[in-house]
């Protein structure tokens, strides 16, 4: 797979002429934090990405950018994961409150896991807060399913987590979300 890809343009997205999904790199980290900022009550410090960039061999980090008619591409999205033999784990992902319901959130995570399956993973993992009703949703149409509860997981509020697995990562189920169809893909998912 190629290691950026740009996808068509929902129409609702007035502006825009494309999505891009790229290796994120230092440049993106400015952009990367704001998103974190506004998206999380605990987001990552700047050192965190700085680590995950430089120093973690598991770790493969993305960023989803809009290109637009005018000016220059916006950073809209970032996904982080951690490759550990077979398994990927989901450490991070937000997308850009200008940007949501764009299914770009989809389209980061899709692009991500087809790339986990070339590094031989076959299934992926993901704590999410049970407040957390959008990712949750997003989750369950890859057919992530939830397998266990972490109990107060979250110290800001004490907000239990709820792990989240997906068996069997399905590489012609990911290309479809990659086109944003996900209504195809799901058939591709729970036919064990
Ligand atoms: C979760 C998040 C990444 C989704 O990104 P997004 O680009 O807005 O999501 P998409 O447009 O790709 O949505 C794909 C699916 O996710 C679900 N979804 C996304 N946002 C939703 C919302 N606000 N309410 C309900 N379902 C939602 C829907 O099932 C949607 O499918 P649909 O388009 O057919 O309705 C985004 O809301 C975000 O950044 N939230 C804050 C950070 C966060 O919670 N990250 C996840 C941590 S585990």
């Amino acid at each position: 797979m190629r290691k950026e890809q740009v996808v068509s343009c929902p129409d609702s997205l007035k502006m825009t002429v494309a999505i891009r999904i790229r290796p994120m790199n230092f440049a993106d980290i400015e952009g990367v934090l704001e998103i974190d900022r506004i998206s999380f009550p605990t987001p990552w410090p700047e050192s965190s990405y700085r680590y995950e960039l430089s120093s973690n061999p598991f770790s493969r980090l993305w960023v989803a950018e809009v290109v637009q008619e005018f000016g220059e591409p916006k950073l809209a999205g970032m996904i982080v994961l951690w490759l550990i033999e077979d398994e990927a784990h989901i450490a991070t992902l937000a997308v850009h409150p200008d940007f949501r319901r764009e299914r770009i959130g989809m389209r980061l995570l899709a692009y991500a896991l087809h790339d986990s399956l070339g590094h031989g993973v076959r299934e992926a993992m993901l704590e999410v807060r049970q407040s957390n009703l959008a990712a949750q949703s997003l989750y369950q149409k890859f057919g992530f399913e939830i397998v266990a509860r972490r109990p107060r997981y979250y110290k800001d509020n004490n907000e239990d987590a709820l792990l989240m697995n997906l068996m069997d990562l399905d590489q012609a189920a990911l290309e479809v979300f990659l086109e944003g169809d996900p209504e195809n893909a799901r058939v591709g998912y729970g036919q064990a």
